[in-house]
């Protein structure tokens, strides 16, 4: 998306936040559109599925849920089957989440109706770039969403990470300068094409951040040849001790920066209990933001 459409959806997220209360759904919720979306996750997900589920809610549409394992993928069938089958059935959208990089484009292209990409394996995940950026633009108070000046420090397993790429490509389309971090293995020079700075030395960069955008190891994106240790680390422990948002070094942080993480967390590994609860972190706010979020991309798609 250009950076236009981008702070489109942003501007009308924004006036979605106020809508994606429980005080809201519970008053004036909106009436039932007759709209039907269906959700196809063949991946697992807590907040991405619930947070569009309850994002359809909210804009009175109906969501319909199928799973790899409780569908007809497990008996062969090919995403796009799956895809067009439903689809025949008259939904009017379809959220999917794939392990294979570039499945929601493989949708796209085999069925009329609206796809909205909810994570295809290693390459995107729009919707959590957008609600990375809403949350941030509005925690530095930059109301425009313009975000130049703004120093952005990814790290961890960039190499296996769509939040990463989708957070590269919004972020810095609205100005942010990046830099991510993380062992070469993990964060290799093959990256700086998307546009940000390859880095290895987490310390380094911590005083300069406006803000740390911190990932999980995505063992069960590694493979084989990478099973006895994490992308030439000998452990788990390693990798703390260089590139976990500890107590320490976030001690060291400017008291502004602010801390956020896509989830699912490791607490102990890439980030400490106290510092993911701690007053600098965003965490929850991202989960709040990612209904607004949501809610918007719905309206654009469902008209
Ligand atoms: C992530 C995902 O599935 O891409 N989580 C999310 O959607 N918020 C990141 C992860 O699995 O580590």
């Amino acid at each position: 998306m250009s950076r236009d459409e981008i702070i489109a959806i942003l501007t009308h997220a924004s006036t979605m936040i106020p809508l994606a209360t429980r005080a809201h759904t519970r008053g004036e919720s909106r009436k039932p559109t007759g709209r039907i979306l269906a959700s196809l996750f063949f991946e697992d997900s807590t907040r991405t599925r619930l947070s569009f589920a309850i994002a359809a809610t909210r804009r009175g549409v109906t969501t319909l849920d199928l799973t790899a394992s409780g569908s007809s993928i497990s008996k062969g069938e090919s995403l796009t089957d799956t895809a067009r089958t439903v689809e025949a059935m008259g939904v009017d959208a379809l959220v999917v989440r794939t392990r294979a990089s570039g499945g929601a484009a493989l949708i796209a292209n085999a069925v009329a109706c609206p796809v909205i990409n909810a994570g295809d394996g290693r390459h995107e995940h729009p919707t959590q770039g957008l609600l990375d950026a809403l949350t941030l633009a509005q925690a530095l108070g930059r109301d425009d969403f313009d975000l130049a000046g703004v120093n952005i420090l990814i790290v961890g397993d960039i190499a296996n990470s769509r939040v990463a790429r989708s957070d590269i490509a919004c972020l810095g389309a609205l100005g942010a300068s990046i830099v991510c971090v993380g062992p070469p293995g993990l964060v290799p020079h093959t990256l700086e094409p998307l546009g940000c700075i390859v880095a290895h030395d987490l310390d380094e960069h911590l005083e300069n951040a406006d803000a740390i955008i911190m990932l999980r190891v995505q063992s069960e994106r590694h493979g084989q040849n990478q099973s006895t240790g994490i992308a030439g680390l000998g452990s788990l422990r390693e990798y703390r001790s260089l590139y976990a948002l500890t107590t320490d070094r976030a001690a060291r942080l400017s008291s502004q920066t602010v801390i956020m993480h896509p989830g699912p967390m490791n607490r102990g590994v890439e980030i400490d209990a106290a510092v993911a609860d701690g007053p600098a972190s965003l965490i929850t706010t991202q989960v709040a933001r990612g209904i607004a979020v949501r809610m918007a991309v719905l309206d654009l798609v469902l008209g």
